[in-house]
């Protein structure tokens, strides 16, 4: 049975359809990316999923159960704008939140001590949260999240407001937390962070999952074998070039990303894109990035 269970959700705000038809399932001990544009939807879903909003209509089932107040125990959610209490400590936070959903004090002061100590926030133990860098104010949002044992764990964005270090950390904890089985759904910019985290990545798109399957699955639905990043002084001569080789060519980033339907060396595309107007060429593996752009017709480079 799946942990999460959503089948056909629609939501709508005003005249915007926001969801339409959204389809995922998710199994215990999986952890699940979404993946999709600004406003595709992500957040809303994961609000939904909680209890924070009411979908128009579909089914969202937790372990089985219809989402509602009895199913708001057996979730995490970690918000994609936080939700700590500033002024507070990190153990006041961990035990407001604890308190919230009904633990005992002294069930409340264990489950605190060994949230402190698993997230070592112990050193920033007096450290009103509003002065604790985001990192580790991230850190504690995801310690608030398990503070009642849930049995899913809802992260929107985990890491998109952290540095590289503290972005490693999390990752670990994150890591660490699906070792010991944990189920976690999670949504996020960054295609290098799905493929390090996810057990399967669901792309959206306009409100539904366009397409899902672990990383190799998706990568496996591009229709390349290899890609050319092209830095050209004239774009579309060079775009007209490879597009008469059979490439598919996107803008990125000021550099053209060609996808290879077959395997070629380096040599191979310099001598097929002959040409004067290139002034470097650099062959890449696929990966879920150019899955993201080809499979959902999307730009990254905005
Ligand atoms: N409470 C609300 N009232 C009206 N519109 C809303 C509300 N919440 C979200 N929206 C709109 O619904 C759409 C989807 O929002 P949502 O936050 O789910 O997107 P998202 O995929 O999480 O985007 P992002 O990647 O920017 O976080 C957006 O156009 C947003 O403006
Ligand atoms: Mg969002």
């Amino acid at each position: 049975m799946s942990v999460l269970s959503i089948e056909h959700l629609y939501k709508r705000f005003g005249n915007q359809t926001v969801l339409d038809g959204l389809d995922l399932q998710v199994g215990r001990g999986e952890i699940v990316g979404l993946l999709g544009p600004n406003g595709c939807g992500k957040s809303t879903t994961l609000n939904i999923v909680c209890g924070l909003l009411d979908a128009d209509a579909g089914q969202v089932r937790v372990n089985g159960q219809k989402v509602s107040a009895r199913t708001a125990s057996l979730v995490g959610l970690c918000p994609q704008a936080g939700a700590l209490y500033l002024d507070l400590l990190p153990a006041e936070n961990l035990n407001f939140f604890a308190r919230l959903y009904g633990m005992s004090a002294l069930g409340r002061r264990q489950r605190v001590d060994e949230l402190m100590q698993r997230f070592d926030l112990a050193g920033h133990a007096s450290t009103h949260v509003g002065h604790l860098s985001g990192g580790w104010q991230q850190r504690l949002n995801l310690a608030v999240a398990l503070v009642h044992n849930p049995q899913l764990l809802v992260l929107d964005e985990p890491t998109a407001s952290v540095d590289v270090q503290a972005r490693l950390a999390l990752w670990g904890l994150i890591e660490k937390l699906r070792d010991g089985g944990m189920t976690i759904v999670l949504t996020t910019h960054q295609t290098q962070e799905a493929e390090r985290l996810c057990s399967r990545v669901a792309l959206m798109r306009h409100g539904r999952v366009a397409e899902v399957g672990s990383v190799p699955e998706l990568l496996a639905r591009v229709p390349a074998q290899a890609v050319a990043v092209l830095q050209t002084r004239n774009e579309a001569t060079t775009t007209h070039r490879a597009q008469a080789l059979g490439w598919t060519v996107h803008p990125y980033a000021g550099q053209l990303l060609c996808l290879l339907p077959t395997a070629s060396s380096l040599r191979d595309v310099v001598q097929a894109i002959d040409g004067g107007e290139v002034s470097s060429v650099s062959l890449q593996p696929v990966t879920l990035e150019h899955a993201y752009l080809e499979l959902l017709g999307q730009t990254l480079s905005g």
